[in-house]
């Protein structure tokens, strides 16, 4: 295969340029004017770390910097193809909802050669925003890459293959010290299979109950992009990630609904301008059909076995039909709001059959997640 087809001939929308306003800030970030690290960031290279990071503008979005080629390109080009607003094709309309909102290509005026991806701030209606980076499927590394790649990615952490997922970082709000709790790359490489249910339940553990409106909230979002993949045929993705977000302010609905179902939580969970044009005619879009439900995932890699397989379908019903309970019950709407958004697409590429890897990592993140609502 050809890296420079990867992701066919891209049809796209000419991205919007816009152009940094910002007063210069002293320091590291002088040329970046006015914009700042992104303090909420959980995973990835950061600014002070790294010598690039991710950015926050003063306008409240989020800029990443293109990386170079061919990740930076093809990542922009993924987002340009996805959010172009002319475009009528059903499945991209759907991608379209599992992503951050794109608002283009972004410079600033000290440095017009540093382009950056303006995109919306997932995070950025909460008020005490929990969040976690999980990477998905069962593959690190894209099938251009080197020998030396593929062994690093699969040292890093082992049991993709077999868990379908890695924790890459996450921060959790804790009602009663008013403040956060970080775990980073390290932590999530940690966690095994016998590990793996607790290590993802801290994400959703307050410091004094499990968050189950949280956890039942982020199933649903996970359900739909699952339904997503399971009628797509036309990309790969791989070492791109699922961004958990959901609200750490506790309100009297969330906690008398999770005491209500789980009176014992406490304890219980306690274990627990310029854009430079040639970008964006670099790839072409391979049109394929992308009907919903024409395949059933087959895969059984008799690691997990198929009895514990979760059922999408039915669990989708099954939550629906408790959030309709807890609603009547309640008198109004009691599941959290959460965002579960689709991130990191430098190595997306074309592809004509399911992406099996990445329903694998879905199906078993959705399983572990059912282990921690049950328990
Ligand atoms: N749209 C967004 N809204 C809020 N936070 C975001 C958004 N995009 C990225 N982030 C934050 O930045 C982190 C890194 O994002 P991303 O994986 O896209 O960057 P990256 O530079 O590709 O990192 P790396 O290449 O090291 O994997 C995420 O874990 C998240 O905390
Ligand atoms: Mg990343």
């Amino acid at each position: 295969m050809d890296s420079s087809v990867a992701l066919g001939r891209l049809e796209l929308a000419r991205p919007l340029m816009t152009r940094g306003s910002c007063l210069p800030e002293g320091g590291q970030s002088a040329h970046l004017n006015g914009c700042v690290p992104l303090s909420h960031q959980v995973a990835g290279h950061k600014y002070g770390v790294d010598k690039v990071g991710i950015l926050q503008h003063p306008d409240g979005t989020v800029l990443k910097q293109l990386q170079p080629p061919p990740r930076g390109p093809r990542e922009m080009q993924f987002y340009s193809m996805v959010c172009a607003e002319d475009h009528c094709d059903p499945c991209l309309v759907d991608l379209k909802t599992h992503l951050p909102k794109y608002y283009g290509m972004w410079s600033s005026p000290d440095a017009p050669t540093d382009l950056y991806l303006k995109l919306e701030d997932v995070t950025r209606r909460f008020q005490k925003p929990c969040i976690m980076d999980v990477k998905i499927g069962q593959k690190s590394y894209d099938p251009f890459a080197s020998q030396e790649k593929r062994e690093q990615q699969i040292r890093k952490y082992p049991l993709m293959e077999e868990i379908g997922f890695l924790v890459l970082g996450m921060r959790v709000y804790k009602v009663g010290s008013d403040s956060y709790d970080t775990y980073d790359q390290h932590y999530g490489r940690g966690l095994v299979k016998d590990t793996i249910k607790e290590g993802l339940s801290k994400f959703f553990y307050n410091g004094d109950i499990l968050r189950k409106d949280a956890i039942t909230a982020s199933i649903l979002k996970v359900q739909k992009v699952l339904q997503w993949f399971e009628g797509q045929s036309r990309f790969s993705f791989y070492a791109s990630s699922l961004l958990f977000v959901y609200e750490g302010v506790c309100t009297p609905n969330h906690v008398s609904q999770t005491l209500r179902e789980n009176p014992i939580a406490p304890e219980a969970c306690e274990q627990n301008n310029n854009i430079n044009q040639s970008l964006s005619t670099m790839y072409s879009l391979h049109k394929k059909g992308c009907g919903r439900s024409h395949y059933q995932a087959k895969q059984d890699n008799g690691v997990w076995s198929s009895s514990q397989q979760p059922n999408g379908n039915h669990s989708l019903a099954r939550l629906e039909e408790d959030r309709k309970e807890s609603k009547s019950e309640a008198g109004q709407e009691t599941v959290s709001d959460v965002e579960v958004k689709m991130i990191d697409f430098a190595h997306v590429f074309t592809s004509d059959v399911p992406d099996q890897g990445y329903i694998y990592g879905l199906k078993n993140l959705l399983k572990v997640l059912h282990q921690i609502l049950e328990e």
